[in-house]
């Protein structure tokens, strides 16, 4: 039997050093033995060299044994000893030793093992169960660092993986507002030379709205580097958190464009007045309410407002995608996307989510989620009604 852990020497691990000489009496290394319960065994040794060794179990049995004591009470203890006990010096290694042990016979297996120097010179006595002990505790260490090793090895390959699908993601969607805005800007110029206004305002609209495309990506970009180097700010003021509800509401149906989807809001207190960093707040909302909008085809998005114990609670829940069990757990992790990067359908850098959750770590709230795959999604944010400053 090996193991492959690391390797510890038994000189360590010595529990005892009782010995006594050979012609010492029976019946006294018995008392000794009724004198302390955790005492399991006596090495014999003469001058500085182990000659035998007596454990409680054997000598005890030979003295309980009818007449034992008559018997043997009064012989030196040399008489009924091992006078071959395992003996193993001070440096071996604790496997070694383990399966030394466990070599021997049966009724010897559990017996205690005589160490010695490199003078042969008893050092003291190793309990093969400690030993033991001692070696399925450094297995367990090491397996447990074997398995953390392989755990970052994995981490380390995903986040090479995440950055690297990061960077194709951002590439394309640098890319897409870019190219349409300098097609636009080309064919404004045409529209220009030619005369037709009327095109030119529709050309201009369209490449207002892919220059504010490509700022959100940019400002998502920015926000997350400075969350991420501390530098990011928060400033308190007192806003009506309801009218900021509707607000986003209104800004989430011009995103819809023209999807079967209602945006209800629903807050039983107005206005509700909180201390809190408003565009914070507004972000957050714009984060989850774009996803909603997103990946909603048909039916719902509910903004819901409460109060309760000097905190709000908002609901952000829609009736679209929804997400898988074994999703929600990547969902807060910087540039996740759950779609495939080959089939995706939306657009997006996966950074919303992670942004929005360290916004609200810094509003002292918190945000959790809930959602059925096929059913739709429901985000769930506590804050602070008051800052805590
Ligand atoms: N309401 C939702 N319903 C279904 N899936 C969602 C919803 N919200 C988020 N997700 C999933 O979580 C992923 C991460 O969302 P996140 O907002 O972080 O990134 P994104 O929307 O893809 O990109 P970005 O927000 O940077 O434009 C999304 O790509 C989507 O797969
Ligand atoms: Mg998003």
């Amino acid at each position: 039997m090996t193991f492959e852990t690391e390797c510890h020497t038994v000189g360590v691990l010595i529990a005892s050093r009782e010995n006594v000489p050979p012609q010492t009496r029976v019946n006294r290394v018995a008392e000794n033995f009724f004198g302390s319960t955790s005492l399991d065994a006596v090495a014999i040794v003469e001058g500085n060299e182990p000659v035998g060794l007596v454990t409680r179990q054997k000598l005890l049995f030979t003295l309980f044994r009818r007449f034992g004591f008559e018997l043997y009470g009064r012989k030196p203890v040399i008489t009924v000893a091992d006078t071959e006990p395992l003996t193993i010096h001070k440096n071996e290694r604790l496997d070694v030793a383990i399966d030394m042990a466990l070599q021997r016979p049966v009724e010897d297996i559990y017996d205690e093992i005589i160490v010695v120097n490199d003078s042969s010179c008893f050092m003291g006595l190793l309990s093969v169960k400690q030993m033991i002990i001692q070696q399925s505790n450094a297995l367990a260490n090491s397996m447990v660092q074997k398995e953390i090793a392989k755990a970052r090895i994995k981490e380390l390959e995903n986040i090479e993986k995440i950055k690297s699908q990061f960077i194709a993601n951002v590439t394309h969607e640098l890319r897409s507002p870019v190219n349409a805005i300098i097609g636009l800007a080309e064919l404004m110029k045409i529209s220009c030379e030619k005369g037709y206004m009327d095109q030119l305002n529709d050309r201009l609209s369209l490449l207002m709205s892919s220059a504010s495309n490509l700022r959100a990506i940019i400002t998502n970009i920015l926000d997350l580097s400075k969350i991420e180097a501390g530098k990011m700010e928060v400033i308190y003021e007192g806003f009506d958190m309801a009218a900021l509800l509707r607000e986003s509401a209104e800004t989430t149906r011009v995103l819809l464009g023209n999807k079967p989807v209602e945006v209800d809001v629903i807050t039983p207190i107005s206005p509700l007045h909180i201390v809190s960093d408003p565009l914070k707040v507004r972000q957050i909302l714009t984060n989850l309410l774009s996803n909603a909008a997103k990946f909603t085809e048909k039916g719902k998005i509910s903004l819901l407002l409460n109060e309760e114990e000097g905190r709000i609670k908002i609901i952000v829940c829609d009736t679209g995608l929804g997400i898988k069990d074994e999703d929600i757990s990547r969902l807060f992790t910087a540039f996740t996307q759950l779609e495939d990067v080959t089939t995706k359908r939306h657009e997006g850098t996966g950074l919303g989510l992670t942004i929005t959750k360290n916004l609200i770590r810094m509003l002292g709230g918190s945000i959790s989620v809930s959602s059925t795959y096929g059913k739709g999604t429901a985000f769930e944010i506590v804050l602070p009604k008051m800052s805590s400053e």
